[in-house]
């Protein structure tokens, strides 16, 4: 093949290589341990969902849904879509499953999303989110708790400047009468908005809150704050929420221009983002959506939860350059073999030490003694094992440190199991 059609991977997605995977698996397998202590169950759902679900949930006018989905006709002429996000599908899943009728969920996903968005530092057309979804609760408590748990995940990383945003977009009636006043407010000022915000200004005036243009941003200065258009139940709501992050030490900031891209919230939104990391900055992010599960067909649920994008954490670690226990460990036994007899059995060893936990790492393919040696001396092992045709024929094995000068001890093949494992404890 020549070099110019090589295959390579699509524009925007990315492969995760060895030398980051162990990283990746220590921060999947610590997000997982703590949502188990918060006692989160997880949830698995298909990437593939009928387009309709998103359409319905996330919103017809979100860039998401009216630019960004992998939308295609299948085999039988149904539009399907890769999921842009684990929300819509963990209500679907939910409803279909009769999780929602008197009982309460805490529930956590973890899993690839797809959408078609400019490809830049730390954002992809496919990454992976981990999330969590809490259903069956309408008090601040339980955003407390998820906000909580998200903390504890960045301090058990060590994740650094990472900071809180908070907003509330109050209950459907006072957003109803704040949009209003957005809209009347934009109107006037229609000369110096950009394009993205003119097109919004009567299908959805609340993302301009976040637009960058500077002039917008100036346009902004004077508009309606939606904090004097709350009812009581929402200022109350977010009074006792502020309160509970003030008990757990947690620190927030107030940004009454936090809106958020998708168009299902309520009440409380959040955002925890990085200082130091520029335009996509935010690591995590969620809030309130009390409507979303009687808007797709089923019971009246109050509904919280966050995504965290992972691409965004491991480079915010890595360039942070955290310690974190990776779990990728070294292999502990390494064995050499000449021969097909040999061979056989020195699969038999691994295949009998692995059952007991110990990592082996078996020479594969042909190599001389002295080539198998250097491997074993570069693999970071503790005890190399040898079968030589000798040992193979007595059904014996040679056992050394790698790491001390030692004379090799011969020992039988029956007892390698235990010999390693007494002498991996007595290091
Ligand atoms: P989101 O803000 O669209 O919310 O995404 C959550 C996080 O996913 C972002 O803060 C970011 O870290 C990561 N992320 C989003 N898009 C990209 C991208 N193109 N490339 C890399 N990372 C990205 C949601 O998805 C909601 N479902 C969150 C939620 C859960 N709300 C309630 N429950």
């Amino acid at each position: 093949m020549t070099k110019k059609n090589k295959i390579k991977a699509i524009r925007g997605m990315k492969d995760v290589l060895p030398q980051d995977s162990s990283l990746w698996l220590s921060v999947e397998a610590i997000c997982a341990e703590i949502l188990s202590d918060y006692n989160y169950q997880q949830i698995k759902t298909p990437i593939l969902e009928n387009t309709q679900l998103f359409a319905r949930s996330i919103g017809a006018d979100t860039d998401i849904v009216s630019k960004e989905m992998y939308t295609f006709e299948d085999r039988n002429g149904d539009s399907v879509t890769m999921r842009p996000e684990g929300t819509a599908s963990c209500v679907r899943a939910g409803i279909e499953h009769g999780l929602f009728y008197n009982q309460q969920q805490r529930l956590w996903y973890a899993g690839p999303m797809f959408r078609h968005e400019r490809p830049q530092k730390g954002r992809f057309r496919e990454f992976f989110q981990i999330g969590a979804e809490c259903f069956g609760w309408p008090g601040a408590d339980i955003e407390a708790e998820l906000l909580s748990l998200t903390a504890q995940i960045f301090s058990r990383l060590g994740l650094k400047n990472t900071r809180l945003e908070l907003n509330t977009l109050g209950d459907t009636a006072c957003r109803a009468d704040f949009r209003s006043a957005l809209i009347e407010y934009l109107h006037d000022y229609k000369q110096d908005l950009d394009q993205d915000s003119l097109r919004r200004l009567d299908s959805n005036p609340l993302r301009i809150l976040d637009s960058k243009n500077s002039e917008v941003q100036q346009v902004l200065m004077g508009a309606p704050d939606i904090h004097e258009f709350l009812s009581a139940e929402s200022n109350e709501h977010f009074l006792r929420l502020k309160s509970y992050l003030q008990q757990l030490d947690i620190t927030f900031s107030v940004n009454p221009r936090l809106v958020r891209g998708l168009d299902y919230y309520n009440d409380t939104v959040f955002e925890w983002v990085n200082e130091d990391y520029g335009a996509q900055s935010a690591v995590c992010a969620g809030g309130r959506y009390d409507s979303m599960v009687e808007q797709l067909g089923g019971p009246p649920t109050p509904c919280f939860g966050f995504a965290m994008g992972l691409e965004r954490l491991i480079q915010m670690l890595q360039e942070q350059g955290a310690e974190i226990v990776q779990r990728s460990e070294p292999v502990q036994v390494f064995i050499v073999s000449i021969g097909e007899q040999a061979r056989g059995q020195a699969l038999r060893l691994q295949q009998l030490c692995c059952a007991e936990g110990i990592r082996v790492q078996l020479y594969c393919g042909s190599g001389s003694m002295k080539n198998q040696f250097k491997r074993a001396d570069s693999s970071g092992a503790q005890f190399v094992l040898v079968i030589g045709e000798q040992e193979a024929a007595t059904e014996t094995v040679g056992i050394r440190s790698l790491q001390v000068r030692e004379e090799q001890q011969i020992i039988a093949q029956n007892d390698v199991v235990n010999a390693v494992t007494n002498r991996l404890e007595s290091l």
